[in-house]
């Protein structure tokens, strides 16, 4: 019975072929020593991961220059110095069978570290935090397209098995892409075309790192949440003309945000029983908050193009999940925060778990990143959550 699920069905991204279609998406892992190297406490957590049966894990973005970078404990893949500690999380992920592809970025107008300045493509204050950006001079970008390649270069002798280039949510790729933030008048903006040349020249500099074999897929910012921002027609040409150059797979998201929770959104799917269960009051009356929020994204995307589609953003039921595959709106399902809570959930559908997964959306996970290692915080409904698994999932 559990087999006929679809989500536990094979996939392919490019030439590798996947156990199952569900991804364990970039999850920004607040794990990096000072310098940026991955630690002990990645290897934990991909070999976790790993074990749990994810046909694909993706890394938290990695940024490829020390510009780029997000935040603190944020990792890179900047320098080669890091490549033996990426090398121990991806041989650990190996030895359990799984498979990892690293999620290359550039933060761009988004970076919060201080004592850089951060760079993006026009003098636009980040629509999140309002920082203003320096604007990028052409031997900017041609070192930045460079700086990705190198990471790719990077992640190919860490023993990473595909490369997922970050081109939404705000960072800089997905600058470039936005009417809202990009207002050059050059080659790299002035109209839809030139905004996508940065990501098109950022892909062929990766792809020409990692050769013709490796899967090379992206997180590309559909639309941007802002007004007067990207539009899904503008990033459908942009979708078709990244899988004619090569790319294997697409996973939808919003470009320019006003606020992460726009994308990560709080609460998805809960059910008054689950808001009981789990001490959340406030929502036991409050209307539900849809899953799958990213569906008509996916959609749109793969009636355009023919390479997989990732669809990400509040998948919670096991019914949800199966329904968009089976509709054909996405090929494989992505999952960030339950896998938090419970990075074995795979194995749980195998074994035949269905309906709602443990997590609530409450967005403490998020409140730590940068600060403290990635987990779920909500530890303290452990309790109630034992009440919930045996006296209510029942
Ligand atoms: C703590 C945290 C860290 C995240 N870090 C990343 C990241 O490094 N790269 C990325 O593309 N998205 C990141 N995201 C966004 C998720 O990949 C995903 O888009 C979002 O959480 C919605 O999916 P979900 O409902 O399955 O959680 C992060 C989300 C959370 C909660």
């Amino acid at each position: 019975m559990a087999a006929s699920l679809p989500f536990l069905e094979p996939g392919q991204i490019g030439s590798l072929h996947l156990k199952n279609r569900l991804v364990r998406t970039a999850t920004s892992e607040s794990m990096a020593a000072a310098n940026g190297d991955a630690t002990d406490e990645h290897v934990r957590l991909y070999s976790d991961l790993a074990a749990g049966g994810a046909g694909l894990l993706i890394t938290g973005h990695l940024y490829v220059e020390p510009r780029g970078k997000y935040k603190t404990r944020q990792s890179g893949l900047d320098d080669d110095a890091r490549i033996p500690g990426w090398k121990r999380v991806t041989s650990a992920v190996h030895d359990k069978g799984g498979v990892i592809f690293a999620e290359l970025s550039h933060a761009g107008s988004q970076s919060v570290v201080e004592g850089i300045t951060p760079i993006a493509p026009s003098v636009i204050p980040n629509a999140i935090f309002g920082r203003e950006p320096q604007e990028m001079t052409e031997a900017d970008i041609a070192e930045v397209i460079g700086f990705f390649g190198a990471a790719a270069k990077r992640a190919m002798a860490a023993g990473f098995d595909g490369i997922h280039i970050h081109s939404g949510n705000g960072y800089l790729l997905s600058e470039f892409n936005s009417p809202h933030a990009n207002h050059r008048n050059d080659a790299w903006g002035g109209d839809a075309e030139r905004r996508g040349r940065f990501l098109i020249e950022v892909y062929k500099a990766i792809r020409m790192a990692v050769g013709s074999n490796i899967p090379v897929t992206a997180r590309i910012g559909i639309a941007d949440a802002v007004e007067h921002g990207l539009t899904v027609e503008e990033s459908l040409d942009r979708a078709a003309e990244l899988e004619a150059q090569g790319l294997d797979g697409i996973e939808t998201t919003y470009g320019i945000m006003n606020t992460y929770q726009e994308n990560i959104r709080p609460y998805v799917g809960v059910t008054p029983l689950r808001a009981i269960a789990d001490v959340l009051p406030h929502r036991i009356f409050a209307a539900k908050v849809p899953e799958a929020y990213y569906r008509p994204f996916a959609r749109a995307v793969k009636q355009r193009v023919k390479i997989p589609v990732i669809l990400i953003g509040g998948m919670r039921t096991t019914e949800t999940m199966a329904d968009v595959l089976q509709s054909g709106d996405a090929d494989f399902i992505a999952m960030a925060r339950p896998f938090i809570r419970e990075p074995d959930l795979p194995k749980q559908f195998a074994a035949g778990r269905r309906g709602l997964v443990d997590c609530v959306s409450c967005n403490l996970c998020l409140r730590h990143e940068g600060l403290d290692s990635l987990q779920c915080w909500r530890t303290p409904s452990r309790i109630v959550s034992h009440i919930y698994k045996y006296y209510i999932r029942r």
